[in-house]
């Protein structure tokens, strides 16, 4: 089996988990490091004995062997190296969201078109049990059409800091960093319909005037942000997100359809204790059905699984980049909107 050689790009906090978990892989090793700050670049070489070290990742994308590289810069910072990467010749997995502009997506998902490399982002929740189970739900017809859903993801008290509040780094805040894991959810359940028009509104004034952590005061992106997107096919969805909230919760994950509908437990607040619950009828009663025995999985270890099969195997990405590009559509709008003074803008999905 051909060992598949990996560079890494930005060797800050994540990339730490996906060195652990290509250390786990038969036939994947990271054999190059990319990092502006040199006490991460070498704590990372030491660390998983990764034999070259940049502080330039253009330099490092010079290697004839490397078959792919991990994108694990701010968000802010994803499509430079990845568009770079791509033109090289070489595989990308750059972690989640795409980018904070829909325009750095878009040109990221183009350049994947026109070079036919991969471009997965690293999505772990499509690899949890419970989206895996809502999903053969959903496609076994059980739900029906979906006309209707609302879609979260919540911390009570859980601004990030570092380079997350930074706009030069992070770009955007909540609705990118956790809102993206409730927007792929929504739309992977919902068959990636197209959207066509999204209001919403966005703030910070909870952590510019916070009470419990004066570092947090200086957070220049949004820590809430909520839409109302439509889609094409009719139906609608309310995206909610907030790094922190004065409540308890925004409420959870639902869908609803014209024959049953479906509770997933996908944030922090409702998560996967959860579990997935199917509410629908049966001889005119009631029948609900509540699944929530899923056995715990390494979602690190399934998505740098599929990554690398698909790299050594010649397979498209296991997670399709125009469908993740509609989380950018939808973001996008919402900041817009926001900036519209929570008006509707109308939307529209890039073509390759
Ligand atoms: N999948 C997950 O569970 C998960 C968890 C946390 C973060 N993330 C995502 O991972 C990304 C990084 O987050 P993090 O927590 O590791 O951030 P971080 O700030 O800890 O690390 C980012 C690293 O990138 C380096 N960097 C910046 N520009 C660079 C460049 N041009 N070349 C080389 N290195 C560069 C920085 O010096 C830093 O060490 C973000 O997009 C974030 O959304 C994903």
């Amino acid at each position: 089996m051909k060992t598949i050689k990996l560079g890494l790009i930005g060797a800050g906090g994540i990339s730490q988990a996906h060195c652990r978990t290509i250390a786990s892989i038969d036939g994947a090793e990271f054999i190059a490091v990319s990092e502006l700050v040199v006490a991460n670049l070498e704590r990372t070489k030491e660390r998983w004995g990764i034999e070259n070290t940049f502080t330039d990742y253009n330099e490092m994308l010079k290697m004839d062997e490397l078959d792919a590289v991990f994108v694990c810069t701010p968000t802010g910072v994803h499509a430079p190296p990845t568009v770079a990467a791509l033109k090289a010749g070489k595989h990308v997995l750059c972690e989640k969201p795409m980018e904070a502009t829909l325009d750095a997506a878009t040109e990221m998902v183009r350049t994947a078109h026109e070079t036919g490399k991969i471009l997965m982002v690293a999505l772990k929740l499509r690899y949890s049990p419970q989206v895996i189970k809502a999903k053969a739900i959903v496609d076994a017809g059980t739900l029906g059409d979906i006309y209707y859903a609302e879609t979260v993801a919540d911390r009570r008290r859980g601004n990030p800091g570092g380079s997350f509040i930074r706009k030069a780094t992070a770009g955007l805040g909540a609705s990118a960093d956790i809102g993206v894991y409730a927007l792929d959810t929504a739309l992977h359940l919902m068959g990636h319909p197209k959207p066509i028009a999204v209001s919403g509104i966005t703030s910070n004034y909870l952590s510019l005037h916070n009470t419990w952590n004066p570092v947090l005061k200086e957070t220049e992106v949004e820590d809430f942000g909520v839409g109302w997107v439509l889609f094409d096919n009719g139906a609608r969805l309310v995206f909610k997100t907030c790094w922190c909230m004065n409540m308890d919760s925004l409420g959870g994950t639902f869908f609803l359809g014209t024959k049953a509908g479906l509770r997933i437990g996908i944030g922090e607040v409702r998560g996967p204790q959860d579990g997935v619950r199917v509410y629908g009828d049966k001889d005119g009663e009631f029948h609900d059905e509540t699944f929530t025995d899923f056995e715990s999985v390494d979602v690190f270890l399934a998505e740098d699984t599929a990554f690398i099969e698909a790299v050594r195997e010649g397979k498209p990405s296991p997670i399709d980049p125009d469908g993740m590009l509609l989380t950018n559509v939808i973001i996008q709008g919402v900041i817009d909107s926001s900036e519209a003074g929570g008006r509707e803008v109308e939307v529209t999905v890039p073509t390759f």
